[in-house]
């Protein structure tokens, strides 16, 4: 009878550790459910991460265009700014935001129309959009955070939602009219 109530306790065992294993089986796939769409928010796309140099043609980057281009494994927005959209930068009060930055001051002298800024949202550090073709911009005509939803204006400076700091503007100098050197 020992024998029996041994194996029965042991059968017990196996099937809690079965339940247990299914409990946390499941909790592991809503968990991934809820998680890839921040991932793949967060992650560079393929296009980004082939790029390995941080010398980067801009020759092909027309007024109104901007790419993508990656910096120690991080995106970084590099925007050709139209005349209009460098007035509407310029136009704004500086003193008036979250953190006060004239687009000259967040730009290479006599070269305005480019903005150089990190990718990644000074908030928990996800991709804003509007740096690529079809794109979501901001209400402010910039980026936008889609998730926790921080908009950032044309010169990238922050100007609603949670995030305290403008987009970063990474180290960089122009080599010539067409090549930006980053870092
Ligand atoms: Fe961008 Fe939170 S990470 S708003």
């Amino acid at each position: 009878a020992s024998i029996d109530t041994s194996a029965q306790a042991e059968e017990g065992v196996r099937r809690r550790d079965f339940i247990n294993i299914a409990a946390v089986s499941f909790a592991g796939v809503g968990g991934a459910a809820v998680l890839v769409p921040l991932v793949s928010q967060m992650a560079p796309s393929a296009d980004v991460l082939a790029q390995s140099s941080t010398e980067i043609d801009i020759s092909a980057i027309q007024p109104g265009q901007a790419i993508k281009a990656v910096f120690r494994k991080q995106p970084v927005f590099i925007r050709n700014l139209t005349p209009e959209e460098v007035s509407a930068a310029d136009k704004v009060d500086a003193s008036s935001l979250r953190d006060p930055q004239t687009l000259e001051e967040r730009t290479k002298e006599g070269k305005t129309n480019w903005l150089i800024t990190m990718g990644v949202c000074t908030h928990l550090g996800c991709v804003p959009l509007g740096a690529g073709e079809g794109e979501v911009k901001g209400e402010f005509g910039g980026y936008f955070c889609p998730c926790h939803g921080s908009h950032y204006d044309t010169a990238a400076r922050i100007r609603k939602g949670p995030a305290p700091k403008n987009l970063e503007v990474p180290e960089y100098a122009f080599i010539s009219d067409t090549v930006v050197k980053i870092g």
